[in-house]
């Protein structure tokens, strides 16, 4: 199984497995975590491997992904976005831009620089629309873009990725490889699928711990009931610690940015679901301090962060 590592901050870090030391503890499986004030900037220079997921389709993944991807940039981080959403690419529209060749070029040999886009201060690594083969990769080729991937290593410190609806092995795998941050919606279907994204998640890919986002909620109360129901789940069913990050609101000018193709964090700034996802980059930061890691936040460009010595916390 591939999986990106944030960097150990010391050696007795790097060589302890702590990641399931509180599995046993069933009423520690729901953590909250809040963002700082709303105008202290994501931290420079951390290295960041963010998955972004949730098993049902239309809950907001996309959306999440870009903006927050935009959201690292904004503060100075070097953020590759990747879509693997690989038959239905819709990063390329989030984002306005018509990259000439994608993913399947690369699996094909096309050098990766003639496949990375640059917009909006992010790089994409984009998929393919409409294709049946894209969507429908074996393992082996899953391996080919996760090494494709790992290769960028050095070019960039934050990587989030885009993960389609489903959960079928391109899912999971690519879920499973860096920190799952599951979506979910108020309505009941997205709360099932979130939980089954979980359970998956949690039995096939070894994965101990997730972290939640409840989008498109009409009030505090709203998100905090959605979280409890699903981490009343994870608790009684699953052995998984559940981080909540800050709720996104239900906010019209997400569409419309889409729309425009421009992302919202820039289209608005100061939207309040833009506002949210700005938080929500500050709390995975705060999650991350080095007093509060865990191994399983440590997943990203492992091998070349550890190999060149870099990867400390500022
Ligand atoms: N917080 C929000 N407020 C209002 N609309 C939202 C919000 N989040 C997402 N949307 C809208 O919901 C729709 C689906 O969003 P998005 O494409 O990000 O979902 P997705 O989970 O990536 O979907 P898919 O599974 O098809 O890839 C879009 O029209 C988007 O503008
Ligand atoms: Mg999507």
């Amino acid at each position: 199984m591939t999986r990106w590592h944030l960097p150990p901050s010391s050696r007795a870090h790097a060589n302890r497995r702590t990641h399931g030391s509180n599995v046993n503890d069933q009423a520690a499986t729901l953590r909250v975590i809040r963002g700082s004030s709303d105008t202290s900037p994501p931290v420079v220079g951390r290295q960041r491997a963010l998955a972004i997921t949730g098993g049902k389709g239309g809950v907001g993944k996309s959306t999440i992904a870009v903006n927050l991807a935009v959201a690292y940039a904004t503060a100075g981080a070097r953020t590759l976005l990747v879509d693997t959403d690989l038959g239905m690419a819709d990063l390329n529209l989030l984002l306005g831009v018509a990259p000439n060749k994608s993913l399947l070029d690369a699996l094909h040999g096309a050098p990766l620089d003639e496949v990375v886009v640059s917009a909006h201060g992010i790089d994409l690594l984009p998929a393919l629309n409409g294709s049946y083969l894209m969507a429908n990769l074996g393992s082996s080729a899953r391996q080919r873009i996760f090494d494709l991937i790992e290769s960028l290593a050095t070019r960039f410190d934050t990587l989030v990725l885009d993960i389609a609806a489903g959960l079928g092995p391109n899912q999971i795998g690519f879920a499973a490889a860096a920190e799952p941050i599951v979506v979910v919606n108020p309505e009941p279907l997205s709360m099932a699928d979130a939980y089954a994204c979980l359970k998956v998640l949690r039995t096939e890919q070894d994965v101990r711990h997730a972290f939640v986002i409840p989008n498109r909620v009409t009030s505090t109360a709203q998100a905090a009931e959605v979280v409890g129901r699903l981490a009343a789940l994870v608790s009684r069913f699953l052995d998984l610690e559940l981080t909540t990050l800050p709720p996104v609101p239900a906010d019209p000018s997400v569409p419309e940015a889409g729309q425009y193709g421009v992302p919202l964090m820039l289209h608005r700034p100061d939207a309040p679901a833009a506002r949210a996802i700005r938080q929500i980059a500050r709390a995975l930061d705060a999650h991350h301090a080095p007093d509060r890691r865990t191994d399983v936040a440590r997943r990203f460009w492992r091998r070349t962060l550890l190999a060149s010595g870099q990867g400390e916390t500022p």
